[in-house]
């Protein structure tokens, strides 16, 4: 109960108390001690409820609160979706107002509703503007941000603006990106860096270009630039003011006067020139290492202590040829821990999925369970990947991924990856133990994987040792249904059988797919038919898993007939998408979410153009369908027969037989060769 809770139940009972007694109701001598009594309680939780408020206040001036600006002082602005640019400008907030002795105060973007203004009373008060702002997709900044951007590019242009309206300000610029959007990488950060220029602030520090791309980024990932850009900022904050830059003599090599850097290479400074690829990288020294040394911070946060740690063990390098940099920065390990992920080495993860917490108390069991008999509680999610090639609107992850578009990280070998897997896998299932309502026996079975998932999230076959990984899962009689999000043709190729290859159908025409899973790749479209194409030559069972989002690709059903054709698969799986909550980063609603009767017509609706597939199974809680390629199923109605034939070729083969339920149709497989094909029967 809160304490605003408590206030409202205490100012009630006395208010009716006080009403009691002054209403003449009858007297007796208790209303001597519990009028009193009431009142103190009164007292004592009004005063509780003003202490707790006045604590809780934020510190910062993210509040509504008008917090008068002194001179000289320092402005942090910020601007976020994913939440990496808060954390930077939290952290520096922290650190600054701890250790300069000026006026330093934290605004969200969201708070700047006059950004005219807001950029005057900074120059006015000859103020430090700290920036911390990403780039989205098409170079867009975060909505919080949009105003501000448009209002200083309108401004850098408008003649009737002073091109020394700001030249009282000074700035630096902490933009966050990702180099594999090449063109677009830090766009907005640039953006803001060039129009403050223009409007004649004097840059502190050249702009930092973090880049999110841990195998190209030289400090590992944006929390190594941080580090680094830190360190730089509080010596430049340091300094006199007076022997700040001047960039008037054209052969100056100061740092204020070098436009941007991301570590590797910053720019020179030429007002005239605006296209950063026409200008010269040059290398900037990076002697000033010093890592910081803020102690608290929120629990959201990673602080300057961390990054100091992390700094010592990355050990930044010029050289390329240095050790290959973890896939998994501690900002990204946090996120991905706060979801509920067990990490595994420095690239692969694991979790615990709701079906199996729900088959463990002894109710239903995923649409996988209706459809090829998956026992979820037997059944282990993983990756060996967490990172992809895509950011789809709908990932569960709610991009807090790595992304790259080829294997460029430390590697952790195959069997430390499964048994990582494994006994994170066990040890979630043990914490059900004695919880109410879990089934002993099913906790038990449990302790026994049947089966893996390689679909968590990520991209499986990326990893390089996926092929040895799968054969140590078979060797351990579990069988594996691995989902790819076709934009790796080569390494559907090169994979080795498994019990089930999904290939993930987001769209059917180029635009769409753009749309939904926002590829890294330029060459998106042509990996994704030629993954198609790799299917059909595959040789073993292959499925199609189609995600409906309403408003995106709902209505290609032409196209999408035509892709089934291409990869021929064994399965269609019709999924409605899952909405997995506001991330921000997407523009997903729950109006995106078809219904099941939507996701039924759908299907109906592709049955028409391909006659050779049938609805095998239906899981109206998962709103999924699924439909079989029954040119591939052989039609014996005999369940005698199919039991012989089980038996038959458990013997022959000697090897353990799985026999898997497609609705109708039973699929009987040996878990070595993971190829079924030959083996359908439909009853
Ligand atoms: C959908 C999406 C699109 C993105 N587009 C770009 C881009 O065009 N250029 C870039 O440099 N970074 C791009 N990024 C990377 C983000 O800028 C990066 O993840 C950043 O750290 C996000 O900052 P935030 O957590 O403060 O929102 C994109 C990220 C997402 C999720
Ligand atoms: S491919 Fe998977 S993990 Fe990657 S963004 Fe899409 S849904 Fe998320």
């Amino acid at each position: 109960m809160t304490v605003d809770l408590y206030l409202l139940t205490a100012g009630s009972a006395l208010t009716g108390l006080i009403f009691y007694y002054f209403g003449g109701a009858e007297w007796t001598f208790w209303h001597l001690f519990t009028v009193p009594l009431f009142t103190l309680v009164f007292v004592i939780f009004s005063s509780l409820s003003v202490i707790k408020r006045f604590k809780s206040s934020p510190k910062s001036a993210s509040s509504k609160k008008i917090i008068p600006l002194e001179n000289n002082g320092v402005t942090i602005v910020f601007g976020s979706v994913k939440g990496n640019s808060r954390t930077f400008a939290q952290s520096t907030y922290d650190k600054l107002s701890k250790d300069l002795n000026r006026q330093v105060i934290i605004q969200d973007f969201n708070d700047v509703t006059d950004p005219e203004e807001f950029l005057q009373t900074q120059a006015k008060n000859q103020r430090t503007l700290l920036v911390f702002i990403p780039t989205y997709e098409d170079a867009t900044p975060p909505p919080s941000a949009k105003w501000f951007l448009l209002h200083l590019q309108e401004a850098a242009t408008d003649f009737r603006v002073s091109k020394g309206e700001l030249e009282k300000l000074t700035y630096a610029i902490f933009g966050c990106g990702n180099s594999l959007y090449f063109e677009n990488f830090n766009k907005v950060g640039k953006e803001v860096d060039r129009c403050l220029s223009e409007l004649g602030a004097k840059r502190l520090l050249p702009t930092e270009l973090a880049d999110e791309n841990t195998a190209k980024s030289i400090y590992g990932g944006q929390e190594g630039h941080y580090s680094k850009w830190s360190s730089k900022l509080k010596s430049a904050l340091e300094t006199p003011k007076t022997e700040k830059c001047d960039c008037s003599n054209d052969t100056s090599t100061t740092t204020c006067c070098k436009t941007v850097t991301n570590g590797d290479h910053s720019i020179k400074n030429d007002d005239n020139n605006n296209d950063d690829d026409e200008e010269e990288p040059r290398i900037e020294s990076d002697d000033d290492d010093e890592a910081g040394g803020c102690k608290d911070g929120n629990d959201d946060i990673i602080d300057l202590e961390d990054m100091g740690e992390y700094m010592e063990n990355s050990s930044p390098t010029k050289t390329p040829k240095g050790p290959p940099k973890e896939m998994v920065t501690p900002l990204i390990r946090k996120s991905l821990e706060k979801q509920g992920y067990k990490l595994i080495g420095s690239h692969s993860g694991v979790k615990l999925c709701r079906w199996t917490k729900s088959m463990l108390r002894g109710r239903g069991g995923c649409y996988k369970h209706t459809f090829y008999g998956i026992e979820s509680h037997r059944c282990m999610e993983t990756t060996p990947s967490l990172a992809c090639a895509n950011k789809c609107v709908f990932c569960w992850r709610h991009h807090s991924n790595p992304v790259g578009t080829s294997w460029q990280w430390k590697t952790d070998d195959a069997k430390t990856v499964t048994q990582g897997a494994i006994d994170n896998h066990y040890k979630m299932i043990n914490t059900f133990k004695g919880v109410p309502g879990v089934l002993p026996a099913r906790l038990a079975e449990g302790m026994k994987i049947r089966h893996c998932a390689l679909s968590l999230v990520g991209e499986p076959i990326m990893y390089p040792h996926i092929n040895e990984l799968i054969e140590i899962l078979h060797s351990k009689q579990i069988s594996s249904f691995l989902v790819t999000n076709a934009q790796f043709p080569d390494e559907i190729k090169t994979l080795q059988p498994v019990t089930q290859l999904y290939v993930s159908v987001d769209a059917a025409t180029k635009e769409s797919l753009k749309k939904i899973d926002r590829p890294l790749f330029r060459d998106f479209w042509e990996r994704f038919l030629a993954c198609l194409r790799a299917l059909k030559d595959k040789g073993q069972r292959t499925v199609y898993r189609l995600t409906l989002v309403k408003g995106f690709n709902t209505e290609e059903i032409e196209q999408y007939a035509k892709l089934v054709e291409l990869g021929d698969p064994d399965f269609i799986e019709v999924k409605g998408v899952t909405y997995c909550g506001d991330s921000g980063a997407s523009s997903l609603t729950m109006a995106n979410v078809p219904w099941h009767e939507e996701v039924v017509t759908f299907v109906q609706a592709l049955c028409e153009r391909l006659p050779q597939y049938e609805v095998a199974c239906e899981h109206e809680h998962s709103n999924c369908l699924l439909l079989a390629n029954t040119v591939d199923v052989i039609n014996i109605h005999s369940m005698e027969l199919k039991v012989i034939v089980v038996w038959k070729l458990h013997q022959v083969l000697h090897v353990q037989i799985n026999v898997f339920f497609a609705g109708d149709i039973i699929q009987i497989q040996s878990v070595h060769h993971g190829n079924g094909k030959q083996m359908m029967l439909k009853l």
